[in-house]
């Protein structure tokens, strides 16, 4: 699919997607608290693919400036009418895609993606998959892509708690 079809696509499902608990609660805490034992409070943090922007609000004050970012504008919509209603001074929610801030040389310390880099090039071969075999196999061929992109693969874990879903969850730093 292209970017643009993908907009669409999230657009139309951003207000039941924004709706949905997580799914893995202490997974998901495990997580922020992995995170954010990453940042620095010096850190320009970048998001990618933030969705409504819940993670974002969590992660935020554990860093200096934290851009969150996503090709969907409903998804944006929402995360905006977040910070409306209880300001982050720190934070900032846009339209973006890594292609569209490549472009712009947009410079960060961190890049962060969650729930995000397996939507990149290899859903259909992997959907037809169990969802614990599905995220195996993202965590290999995440970490091997990483390391032909030139990082260092820092953390390679996996977060989850509830049983199907293994929440791959990888550090890199850029050599
Ligand atoms: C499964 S949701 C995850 C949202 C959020 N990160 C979370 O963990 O709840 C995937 C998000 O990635 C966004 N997305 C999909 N492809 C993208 C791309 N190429 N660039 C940026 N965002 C993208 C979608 O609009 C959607 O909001």
């Amino acid at each position: 699919m292209s970017v643009q079809k993908d907009a669409k696509w999230w657009d139309g499902h951003a207000r039941s997607y924004a709706k949905k608990p997580v799914s893995d609660e202490a997974g998901y805490q495990r997580t922020l608290k992995r995170v954010t034992g990453f940042l620095k409070p010096t850190d320009r943090v970048l998001e990618l693919g933030c969705g409504s922007g819940s993670t974002a609000l969590n992660l935020a004050p554990a860093a200096q400036t934290y851009l969150a970012t996503d090709i969907s504008p409903t998804m944006i919509q929402i995360a905006n009418d977040k910070i409306a209603a209880s300001p982050a001074p720190n934070l900032s929610f846009r339209v973006a895609s890594a292609e569209t801030l490549a472009a712009e040389d947009a410079r960060f310390h961190t890049v962060l993606g969650f729930n995000y880099l397996h939507l990149d090039g290899y859903t259909g071969y992997e959907s037809a998959k169990p969802c614990a075999e599905r995220g195996i196999v993202q965590r290999i061929t995440t970490s091997r892509k990483l390391k032909e992109a030139g990082f260092e693969v820092l953390e390679n874990e996996l977060h989850g708690t509830a049983g199907a879903d293994p929440r791959p969850f990888i550090v890199a730093r850029k050599l």
